[in-house]
């Protein structure tokens, strides 16, 4: 079963927020303002991110889909309370320590090779963010190549608009499961095993199955990948608008620095909804079955909430909350861990590779997707700090 990713056409005019709501050639309705996007992340009332996958199409869909992302009420709160305590208890916090060494360990490679040289997606941001989705959720992190593999042909079919199924990776995951329920060991993956169990939580009214755990897992090792663009744009606007040394003489700028590169150039472009009930976006209605995207891009530069709005202004004040990581009863589950990854790993760069330069004898490279994330950052470096 293939399933389409609700219509993601390569539109013109995605960061305009004054664009006027339209239909597109797909069917669905595309709004841009900030609040009318806010509207579409936060209205549960109105508006519906249920796929319809139900769990006799669970063995013919991508295992990424059957989690709580796609997922209508109750099967979402019930999947979202679920997670919710084992994701936050402390599981975050802990990984400072062990995502400074990981930024480490990846600058003192790059430093060995003495070249002066380092392409920052490749060399830093993934396998960064990889390693330590696999100390989160508890993997073998030898396996992180495989992952990326999976991550990316799902990334790149969601970008064509479908996804298909990934018997392989089902495979993978249901026996991590009966491997880690007969030896357990230490990460999120264990945390919810434990809390399937323990029966602690009903989903739908039935007891948490094998299937809502595979949903999990291979959605918790996807959701988190726009870490990388994050954390990789950072440097990059920092550099291009000519902050990066001021980051460098006080870190404390970075938190700011980040929320403006998530606010301008937000990794995960829009928010998508079925309506279920007429709404009514300033005169343009929509009606209950109409499919409705938000786009993020937009809102994000909306002038009525961010003055100057095309600026990257670290120091932004005031500062609404930008929907870069949703809003409302599905925003994003893993955005305290997300922001938590992305500065560790920038105050790491700042610290270690002083004099870190975007290489302008190199072109930057995009990749798939609709606002084309960055492939690879080449960079040099001045002064590094070995240790
Ligand atoms: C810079 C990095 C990230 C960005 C920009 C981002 C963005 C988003 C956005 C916009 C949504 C809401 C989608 C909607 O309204 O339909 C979302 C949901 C979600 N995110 Fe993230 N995310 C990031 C990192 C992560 C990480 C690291 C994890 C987990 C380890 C994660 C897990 C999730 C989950 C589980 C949901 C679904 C929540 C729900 O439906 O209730 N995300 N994310």
């Amino acid at each position: 079963m293939t399933v389409a990713n609700q219509a993601l056409p390569a539109l013109p005019g995605v960061w305009d927020p004054s664009r006027a709501p339209h239909t597109d050639e797909t069917g669905a309705h595309n709004v841009y303002a900030y609040q009318h996007v806010l509207r579409v992340a936060t209205d549960g009332e109105a508006f519906s991110a249920d796929y319809g996958i139900r769990p006799e199409d669970y063995p013919h869909v991508h295992p990424m889909l059957i989690g709580l992302w796609t997922a209508g009420d109750p099967r979402h709160r019930d999947l979202r309370d679920a997670v919710d305590e084992p994701f936050h208890r402390g599981r975050t916090a802990e990984l400072r320590p062990q995502l400074r060494g990981l930024a480490d360990d990846l600058i003192d490679q790059v430093l060995a090779r003495g070249d002066g040289r380092v392409e920052l997606i490749a060399e830093i941001a993934k396998p960064f963010h990889l390693r330590a989705t696999c100390g989160l959720l508890g993997l073998d992190p030898s396996h992180a190549p495989m992952f990326d593999d999976w991550i990316r042909t799902a990334a790149e079919a969601m970008a064509v608009n479908e996804i298909k199924p990934d018997p392989e990776q089902t495979k993978f995951w249901f026996r991590l499961i009966a491997e880690r329920r007969a030896h357990p060991q230490t990460g999120l993956v264990d945390d919810l095993i434990a809390v399937q169990q323990r029966g602690d939580y009903l989903v739908a009214g039935q007891p948490m199955s094998e299937w809502d755990l595979v949903g999990y897992f291979a959605m918790l090792l996807a959701a988190g990948y726009e870490v990388i663009s994050g954390l990789a744009n950072t440097v990059l606007f920092a550099e291009e608008f000519g902050v990066l040394d001021a980051l460098y003489a006080d870190n404390r700028l970075l938190a700011g620095a980040l929320e403006e590169s998530l606010r301008r150039y937000p990794p995960f472009v829009t928010t998508q909804r079925t309506a279920t009930a007429d709404v009514d976006f300033d005169g343009y209605t929509v009606k209950p079955g109409d499919r409705v995207v938000g786009w993020i891009t937009a809102a994000n530069r909306d002038p009525n909430w961010f003055p100057d709005p095309d600026a990257y202004d670290i120091r932004r004040d005031p500062n609404p909350p930008h929907l870069a990581f949703g809003w409302g009863p599905r925003y994003c589950l893993g955005a305290p861990m997300a922001r938590l990854e992305m500065l560790v790993g920038l105050e790491v760069i700042l610290e270690r590779l002083p004099g870190l330069r975007r290489d302008r004898t190199q072109p930057l490279t995009r990749t798939y997707g609709i606002v084309h994330p960055l492939d690879k950052l080449p960079c040099t470096i001045e002064t590094p700090i070995h240790r």
